[in-house]
This record gives C-alpha cells, structure tokens and sequence, in this order.
C-alpha cells in the first residue's frame, strides 16, 4: 500500500489530486477545515481529518494520529502533498490587521514546514519511496501589489524545499522534496484573486483578463501532471519546477 497525506483536499486542485489518487493500492489521508464527503465517499482508503491548519500547535497531534495508523514497515512508498493554501488577505500591508498577516504565513509558510519536518521524522526508517511535494507558485517571482504575504510565502516554501532537498543529501534513507508551481487554474483562489476591489488590489483586473482569454486551466488538468510528476522516475529533489516547463517536456 502506498500512502498519501495532502492537504486541501475540500476543493481545487488538491480534490483533483486526491480524486485522481484513489486506487485500491493507495491510502489517502486527506486533511482541510471542511470534510469532502464527496471524495471520502468515493473509497474506502480514505481517512478524512477537517483540520485547521491555522492551529500550528495542533499539526504534531495529528501526524501522531496520521502515522499511528500508517503500518510503516509494509508501507510500498510514502507522500506529503502540502496543497493547501489561501491568497487572504489580498491588500496593501499597511491596511491587514496582525492576526490576518499571522493566519496568511502559518498557513502558506510555518504549516507545510511543521509537516515537512514530522513527515521527515516519522519516516526515518523507512526505506520505500518517501516524497514530498510542496505546490508553491510563481507569484513566489512575479509580484503584485497585495499580495505580498501570499507571494513571501510561497518564496519561503520554494527557499525551504531547496535547503531540505541539501539535507536530505547528507540521509541514508532520504525523503525527495520538491517546491512546484502549478500554473493558472480555475479554482476558488482565483476567484477571490478577480473579484477584489480594484482600489485596494490593483491587478485584480489582470486576474480577470486570465480567466476572460482562457489562459486558466482546470484542476483536472493540473492534478492530472502533478501526479506524473509525484511519481516521475527522476524526482527533481531539491528544485523548484514550474509545471508549464515539465509539461512542454511531457509533451516531446
Ligand atoms: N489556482 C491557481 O491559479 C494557483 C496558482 C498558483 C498556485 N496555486 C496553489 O495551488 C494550491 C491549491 O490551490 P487552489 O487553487 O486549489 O485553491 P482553493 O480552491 O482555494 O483550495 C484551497 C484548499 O486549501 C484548504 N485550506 C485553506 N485554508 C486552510 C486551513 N486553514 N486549514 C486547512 N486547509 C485549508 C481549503 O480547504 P478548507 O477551506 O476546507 O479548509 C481548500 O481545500 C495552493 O497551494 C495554491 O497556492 C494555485
């Protein structure tokens, strides 16, 4: 049996993910403040936890949870999708009040670093295949006015993946960990992106132009490649990809 952990699985591309999981060889633990009793009730290898994982202090009891149900030694292979994510507050850094600012970074940031760090710990003596894949974004570069937090964190995930892909290099038994940019789709993180007030984020009209000229994809779509990639023979550890070049290289 080969195991997942991913987070985000209510909706967007992290549904698609788990979605397009299910198999009778794989166990998917699926983590999101809201259970998807659609997914959940598509299988039966699937434990659901609604988390927040705003409740930094609370991650280490639930990987205690995760992995107490995990037979470790029989496990085929091990994997942590840090999907989860949210784009709030979208303003200039003057007008978001702390405990928003907080909420941003221990979402984006310290929550896929926690998990990263006890997925690490608990899979020490494993020997199967153990990856992590951090879905990060391009606004890590490309910068908007507004959208600083969602920006810094995705640039301190992709910096973290490539220092843990150093450490791991130095592991007997190391775990692959690669930070990736999933493109432009069609999910509710767009949505809200579009339908901001122009006076308080300025490029919300470039974000509309993108889904005006059909330049989102679907998350079908993009799970679709995340997964090729998640199981690619040659796993890029300790890089940051972005999905448009791996899938003009897919396409060859
Ligand atoms: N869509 C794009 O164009 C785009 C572009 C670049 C990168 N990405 C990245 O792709 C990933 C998926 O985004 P998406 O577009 O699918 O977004 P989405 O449709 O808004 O879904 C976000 C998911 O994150 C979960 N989440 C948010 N806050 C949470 C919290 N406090 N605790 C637990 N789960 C939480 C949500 O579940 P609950 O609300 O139920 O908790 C939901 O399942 C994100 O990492 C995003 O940064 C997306």
């Amino acid at each position: 049996m080969k195991h997942f952990i991913i987070t985000g699985t209510s909706r967007g591309i992290g549904e698609s993910i788990a979605e397009q999981l299910i198999s009778p060889d794989h166990y998917l633990h699926c983590i999101s403040r809201v259970k998807n009793a659609r997914l959940e009730s598509k299988s039966n290898n699937i434990t659901y936890y609604e988390f927040d994982l705003n409740q930094i202090d609370q991650i280490e009891a639930l990987m205690n949870r995760i992995f107490n149900s995990i037979d470790l030694p029989r496990t085929e292979g091990i994997y942590l999708i840090n999907n989860a994510s949210m784009i709030a507050p979208v303003a200039f850094i003057d007008k978001v009040n702390v405990n928003d600012l907080t909420g941003n970074l221990k979402v984006n940031l310290l929550a896929p670093i926690i998990l990263t760090s006890l997925f690490i710990q608990h899979t020490k003596y494993v020997e199967s295949n153990k990856r992590i894949l951090n879905i990060s974004s391009s606004s890590a570069k490309h910068h908007h006015p507004g959208m600083s937090l969602y920006s810094a964190a995705k640039a301190g995930l992709d910096v973290f993946s490539q220092c843990v892909g150093l450490e791991q290099n130095h592991s007997n038994t190391p775990v692959g960990i690669v930070s990736i940019w999933p493109g432009m789709i069609d999910t509710n993180l767009q949505h809200e992106a579009r339908s901001q007030d122009q006076s308080t984020f300025p490029s919300a009209e470039l974000f509309g132009m993108a889904k005006d000229t059909g330049m989102l994809t679907t998350p079908e779509e993009t799970a679709h490649l995340i997964i090729d990639f998640l199981f690619k023979i040659e796993f890029e550890h300790g890089s940051v990809v972005d999905i448009f070049d791996y899938s003009k290289l897919v396409q060859q």
